[in-house]
This record gives C-alpha cells, structure tokens and sequence, in this order.
C-alpha cells in the first residue's frame, strides 16, 4: 500500500510506536499477547515498528542458549520470515496500515536491507516505504497524512540510523539521509502553501541531542545514572519526565540531522528507540523527544518501560502521547505478573533459581517418603 493515509472523520489519528520487538522464531508469548491486546483495546490507525524488528543476529539460535543450530542464506530468511510472521500477521490480521525503520540487530545477518524488506511488503497493509530512491536506505522514506479533501496535515519521517558492513555495524545518521530530510521538508513545505508541514520523527537509535534532557548529579541521587563520560546524571526534571534507566546509547554523529529539524520545519516530535530501559520525553530547543522503552521480553529491559508509545495526532497541529506499560496494557492481575516473570528476560536468572529451588524441593520431598516408606517396611 502507498506511503498517506487519510485522517479519520474525527480528526485525530492515533499512531502506535512498537520499539524494539526483537525475538527468534520462537518469539515470546507473552509480549505477542501484549500487543494483541494494545492493538485491540487502543486502536491504532497506524503502527510503526522502530528498529530492532527481529533479533537478527541470532535468529539461526537454538531455542535455548545461543548455539547455532543452522547456516547460510536460505536457513536466515526462512528463520526471518517465520519470526516476523510472530510481530506482522496480527497488525496486517487486524487491517491496521504499518511501517518500519530498521533498527542495529536487524541486519545483522547475511541478508541485505532491500532482502528483508521484500518479506515486510508481503503483507497487504504493510506500506511501500522506500521503493525508488536509491540515494537513501530502503527504510528512509516519509508517510503523508491528509484530510478527505487531500490537503496535507501531518508527515511522518522513517529515518535509518544504522547499518552494517563488511567492518561492522554503525550507527551514525548518514549524510546522504540528512540531505534527504531537508529536500523532502522543502517538498513538503511547497505542497502545504510554503508553510511548514507539522511532522514526527523516528528513528532507532538516539540523537546526541537527548543528552541535553540530563543533568549532572550525585551518584546517590534518585535516578543517577553513570553516563559512558565517567559523570553520574538523572533526567533534568525541568525539562524531562520519565524513567532513566541505562545510560543513553547515542548515534556516533547525527551529522547536522537535529539541526536542520530545528530549522523552520514542521516536526514537533523525534522518536528514538534501541536503550530498552529508558522511557521518558522533554523539550530540547522546541522538540519533543520521546525515548520509548522496548516491546520485547527476549532481550533485557525493565517492567517500568516495557510496552507500547501512542501517538494521538490531532488535524489541527497539535499532539498528545504516553507510554502504555505491559501493566497498563493488560493489567496487574496475579495471572499476568505470573506471565511476566516467567517470559521476560530480566527475571531469567530468578526463574531458573525459583526452578532450582522446586526441583530441589520435589526431590526431597520424595526422597523422605522413599526413606519413610524403607524405614516401614523393616520395623
Ligand atoms: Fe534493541
């Protein structure tokens, strides 16, 4: 399907940000129940999937632990396909239009970009996203948003912010994307009157601009964190709110991306994934940054950030957003802190000492009944 959307009778357009749903084949149940329910119960009219799609360094991994258990091309798209099936079906089931940057983990593997991407656009309600230009990434393209009567409201900007080569992965914002951004904003402007377009950006990986939302402090401060400069920082609360977790994880350079934002464009908001355990938002020079938790319980994270972002975008220019926890979203019944522990990583190690302690227990319990039952018999 082509890259606009028209805005509901209502006037506002609610997008879902899913970040960081990386998994094997074997994707965890409890975040694929998660999401079900987002879907369900929020309604997006867009969902966008912002890097880390799948684990795609380990997607040829054993069930348990990280022993290869196959090689090569054609085992690496089936073990894709299969994963992305868990994370795709239910949106393109459900009839929801969506789209996808690539995040660090995704092309981690011996399949391209522009191989992974084909398996996306096998879905109906999946977008084209970037089919042409080849001057930019295949996941470096711009979703319009319009009225009934075809005039322009909104512009969503999908940005790539890594990729991998023959020396590694990179993260860094390429030169040849900024250049895009700012020609694509002209276009834009041009085709809203000459007047900036109001838009959303996202991205995997964050801008060095979120430092600015941090704040020296004591290391015995609440929320301090130990930044990779050495220095302990928490969220500037007068201007972030939100939960801070790890230290931010920035791209090498934006390469001037945040500055040309900056400049008489529309967009209000950047959207960053990749730090699972940080969720929080604040104003930096007039834009609203959102660092948005992960979605997946494979990989580590917190039960503070882990969930969906929604995006409530109104035709008049303004928007709204919050962060729906996994609690928020399915609520906090015995059951559901039950499926938690047991299907997200960062309880594996009490998981398995829990497990430990029961098979001990087990044993035990039947070993003083076999003794009891020896004794017994030879009184
Ligand atoms: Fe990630």
């Amino acid at each position: 399907m082509q890259n606009s959307l028209v805005f509901p009778e209502s006037g506002k357009l609610r997008i879902m940000v899913v970040s960081d749903p990386q998994d094997l084949k074997y994707v965890r149940p409890t975040m694929c129940e998660m999401l079900g329910k987002a879907y369900d119960d929020y309604k997006p009219d867009l969902v966008l999937f912002n890097g880390d799609n799948i684990l795609g360094n380990h997607l040829l991994d054993a069930r348990f632990g990280s022993r290869k258990v196959a090689e090569g091309k054609e085992a690496t798209f089936d073990a894709m396909k299969k994963a992305l099936e868990k994370i795709l079906e239910p949106v393109n089931r459900r009839k929801i239009p969506f789209a996808m940057v690539y995040g660090n983990h995704d092309d981690m593997n011996d399949l391209t970009k522009e191989e992974q991407i084909e398996i996306y656009r096998g879905y109906e309600y999946c977008m084209q996203m970037n089919a042409h230009d080849k001057s930019v990434d295949c996941d470096t393209f711009v979703i319009t948003l319009s009225s009934e009567s075809g005039n322009l409201l909104w512009a969503v900007y999908m940005l790539d912010s890594a990729w991998q080569d023959d020396k590694g992965c990179h993260t860094a914002i390429k030169p040849e994307t900024v250049s895009w951004f700012k020609k694509t904003d002209e276009d834009l402007k041009a085709g809203n009157g000459g007047a900036p377009l109001p838009a959303v950006a996202l991205m995997h990986i964050p801008l060095p601009a979120v430092n600015s939302l941090l704040t020296p402090c004591d290391k015995d401060d609440a929320g301090a964190i130990r930044c990779d400069d050495g220095i302990y920082k928490k969220l500037n609360s007068s201007i972030a709110s939100g939960v801070m977790l790890e230290p931010p994880s920035i791209v090498e350079t934006d390469n001037g991306l945040f500055d040309a934002m900056k400049q008489d464009t529309g967009v209000k908001a950047v959207v960053f994934g990749h730090d699972h355990s940080n969720c929080f938002e604040g104003n930096v020079d007039g834009i609203r940054i959102l660092q948005t938790g992960a979605a997946s319980f494979r990989c580590y994270g917190n039960i503070n950030t882990k969930g969906v972002r929604i995006i409530d975008l109104d035709e008049s220019g303004s928007f709204t957003t919050r962060f729906l926890t996994y609690y928020d979203i399915m609520g906090n019944s015995v059951l559901n802190k039950i499926k938690y522990f047991w299907d997200a990583d960062e309880y594996a190690y009490k998981k398995y000492i829990s497990l430990g302690v029961a098979a001990l227990s087990a044993v035990s319990f039947a070993s003083y009944k076999a003794v009891k039952r020896i004794i017994k018999k030879h009184r």
